[in-house]
């Protein structure tokens, strides 16, 4: 039985936790091919102990929202381009591929058998939808699973970093999420239990969460927790770091279009060298959880480099960058063409 359900949600006070909500949907796959998929009420899995997910950690997963608009209509961000990124970590790490077809209309199906989980318009919530991809069957030796399964469920949120809007303080950690040649740049699992202890030593010293820098010099930034950095120069420039090791986060990229397209800014993908952090006037970390979060200060050999106002308040191109966004994501503005599914 649920404990909570929809009804009894204060949708403005949500975080980021697991609520269990009425369906998922779940697929398998197996000689070559996936079934039908279905819609179920159980929320646990049964699978053989020899799985590949819990030994060597074949598994993917993808986090995207969908939200309630001003109509009542209910609008997917992006979800094409969340199954290509699914399907370009699936090859990373051998699993199959799952049409970007059969992926959207999963992610239409589990929203339609939640609706009543969808927050309200304007209430500051969204629902996220959690797709994973994982191995499973009988295997032992180091190689593919036979079988896969391919499953979403949805849970309510607000925001990932307590504070919103707010300002909140990271700092560079000096262990790794990744490699230079790694898995970095795939939504893999293990890149996320790696990431588990510097984010523990982050929160135990009062920060949001770590920052790493690039596995190779440790010298430039690549991202902030699970989310993408970006950085807006004293000169209106909005910058985001380039490697081969960072997520290409969907967020950063319809961010680096909306600040070059709509708020006429230059944009660059570049090297952000960490002794150099002092040359922005506001830096954020994006992502679908993360949406914006503005970015307070950063601590770097025991020097907190603060941003807008010593990082106590948003800036105004980070605030812009929001409203757009989100009133894309929302349907209050028209969004470049294609970034919208109407549920
Ligand atoms: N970086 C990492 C490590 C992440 O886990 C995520 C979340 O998906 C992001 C960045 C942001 O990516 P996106 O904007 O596609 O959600
Ligand atoms: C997301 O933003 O969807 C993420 O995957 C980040 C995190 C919750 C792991």
């Amino acid at each position: 039985m649920n404990a909570v359900k929809p009804d009894n949600i204060k949708w403005g006070e949500l975080g980021f936790s697991y609520i269990k909500t009425d369906k998922r949907y779940i697929a398998r796959w197996k000689d070559g091919k996936w079934d039908e998929g279905k819609l179920v009420s159980d929320n646990t899995i049964t699978i053989s102990e020899a799985s590949t997910v819990f030994h060597y950690g074949q598994s993917s997963f993808e986090g995207l929202k969908a939200f309630k608009a001003k109509d009542g209509r209910v609008l997917l961000f992006r979800p094409d381009e969340n199954a290509k990124r699914m399907n370009r970590s699936a090859d990373r790490i051998l699993m199959p591929q799952i049409p970007v077809d059969m992926f959207v209309n999963a992610c239409k199906s589990v929203i339609n058998a939640n609706l009543d989980w969808v927050p309200p318009y304007g209430s500051g919530a969204s629902l996220y939808l959690r797709p994973f991809l994982m191995g499973i069957g009988d295997n032992l030796g180091v190689r593919p699973a036979p079988e896969y399964i391919f499953s979403i469920f949805v849970s309510p949120v607000g925001p990932y970093f307590k504070g919103g809007l707010s300002p909140v303080n990271f700092i560079i950690t000096d262990m790794d999420r990744a490699a230079p040649q790694g898995t970095g740049a795939a939504k893999v699992g293990g890149n996320y239990a790696g990431s588990l202890l510097p984010n523990k030593e982050a929160k135990k010293q009062g920060f949001a969460d770590c920052i790493y820098l690039d596995p190779k010099t440790h010298t430039k930034i690549e991202e902030v927790g699970a989310a993408n950095f970006f950085g807006i120069t004293k000169d209106n420039k909005f910058i985001t770091p380039i490697s081969d090791s960072i997520l290409p986060s969907i967020t950063k990229y319809s961010l680096l279009y909306l600040a070059k397209e709509y708020l006429k800014m230059e944009t660059e993908e570049r090297d952000v060298l960490v002794d150099n952090i002092d040359e922005f006037a506001e830096a954020g970390a994006c992502g679908t959880a993360a949406v914006i979060s503005p970015i307070g200060g950063i601590s770097y050999k025991d020097k907190l480099h603060t941003f807008y106002k010593n990082g106590k308040e948003v800036g105004p191109i980070t605030r812009k960058l929001y409203d757009t966004l989100t009133g894309i994501q929302k349907g209050d503005m028209q969004g470049p063409e294609g970034w919208v599914f109407e549920v």
